[in-house]
């Protein structure tokens, strides 16, 4: 297997909160290959974000600690070097942001947010970066670019700034790009360019990304890979065809299983489950999922089980042979393609 231009290793996020230490990610290994989609799902408040700012170095600390964890960049430690970081962060690694507005500077026009880093870290020209800057305005659908540089963040609509944040994300040419919820705000039409131009990038430059969304649709044009995770922990990861045709773990088959298909394609968004996910600081014994999963065992209340390679490229946190009883799970239909 080729070198990866990043790997997670058993990385390991908490918070110090009112109602107790909350573990939001616990655990978790996950590697991207250049020119590799590796789609990041789960329900809300798994810990995905917090995944992705740990890899940027973001993580809010306090009321965050990262308390055990490799997180390496073309083979070379991020989390304990913060030079390599600042060095990588930005240029190398860029980032959608979940919350658009929460990553723009309210103060400062559109223009000069989006020049900055080409001046700072491609040593870009003002003239230079300008041009760019209209050049990738227009590549995200944004209209009438040159005007809209001079506009601040709250004279754009939620839309037009999540494509000013992805056109600031590409700026500087990233190896990797973390996209968080990338096209939610947008219509279909923006979002299908806005997924072209990503498909784009990554076959002539060979851009990795790491997609968090709850788009199934986009996982399946985008990703090659899938993880999922629950309760801050990696509970599957595989190839995107085997997670939509074959998952190993209960919880990505209720994810996944009630979704309607068309000619054989996943479309909406992910399933909602029955129960609710727990909360973090008070998870329970055994497999965090097993209050909801129609498949527990004895064992699955008392022992976690860890996350295992069942073959070279799948591996599942479940020992149970559940597969095999799904005729007889009424509530999760197997999916029909
Ligand atoms: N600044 C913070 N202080 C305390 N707890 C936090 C903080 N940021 C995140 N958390 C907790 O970490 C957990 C994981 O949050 P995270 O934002 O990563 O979820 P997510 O999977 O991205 O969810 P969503 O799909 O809703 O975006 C949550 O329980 C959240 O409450
Ligand atoms: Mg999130």
């Amino acid at each position: 297997m080729s070198p990866a231009l990043l790997e997670v290793e058993n990385l390991c996020v908490q918070f110090r909160t009112e109602e107790g230490l909350v573990r939001a990610v616990d655990q978790v290994c996950l590697r991207i290959q250049a020119g590799e989609t590796l789609a990041l799902v789960g329900e809300s408040g798994c810990g995905k974000t917090v995944t992705s700012l740990a890899i940027m170095g973001l993580v809010p600390q306090p009321p965050g600690e990262i308390t055990s964890g490799q997180i390496r960049f073309e083979g070379r430690e991020l989390l304990r070097d913060r030079r390599n970081m600042r060095r990588v962060r930005g240029r190398q690694i860029a980032m959608i942001f979940q919350d658009p507005m929460s990553a723009l500077n309210p103060f400062l026009t559109i223009g000069q947010q989006l020049t900055e880093p080409m001046r700072y870290h491609l040593g870009f020209s003002s003239s230079q970066a300008r041009r760019r800057a209209v050049e990738l305005l227009e590549q995200v659908g944004v209209p009438d670019p040159r005007r809209r540089l001079s506009y601040y963040p709250h004279q754009l609509s939620g839309g037009q700034r999540q494509r000013v944040m992805i056109a600031m994300a590409l700026s500087c040419q990233p190896k990797l790009l973390i996209a968080d919820e990338p096209t939610t705000a947008l219509d279909v039409t923006v979002q299908a360019q806005i997924l072209a131009l990503l498909a784009q990038l990554q076959q002539k430059r060979g851009l990795a990304i790491l997609l968090i969304t709850h788009d199934l649709g986009v996982v399946a044009t985008l990703a090659h890979r899938v993880a999922v995770m629950y309760a801050g922990r990696m509970v599957e990861q595989a190839p995107v065809e085997r997670i939509f045709r074959t998952p190993l773990h209960p919880y990505t088959h209720a994810l996944l299983g009630a979704v309607p298909r068309v000619d054989g394609v996943p479309a909406g968004r992910l399933a909602t489950i029955g129960g609710e996910p727990p909360h973090l600081a008070q998870l329970p014994p055994g497999c965090a999922f097993h209050p909801r999963c129609p498949w527990a065992q004895e064992s699955c209340r008392r022992q976690r089980p860890e996350l295992e390679w069942v073959q070279a490229d799948h591996a599942r946190a479940c020992p149970v042979d559940w597969r095999r009883q799904l005729t007889s799970a009424p509530h999760n239909p197997e999916p029909n393609r």
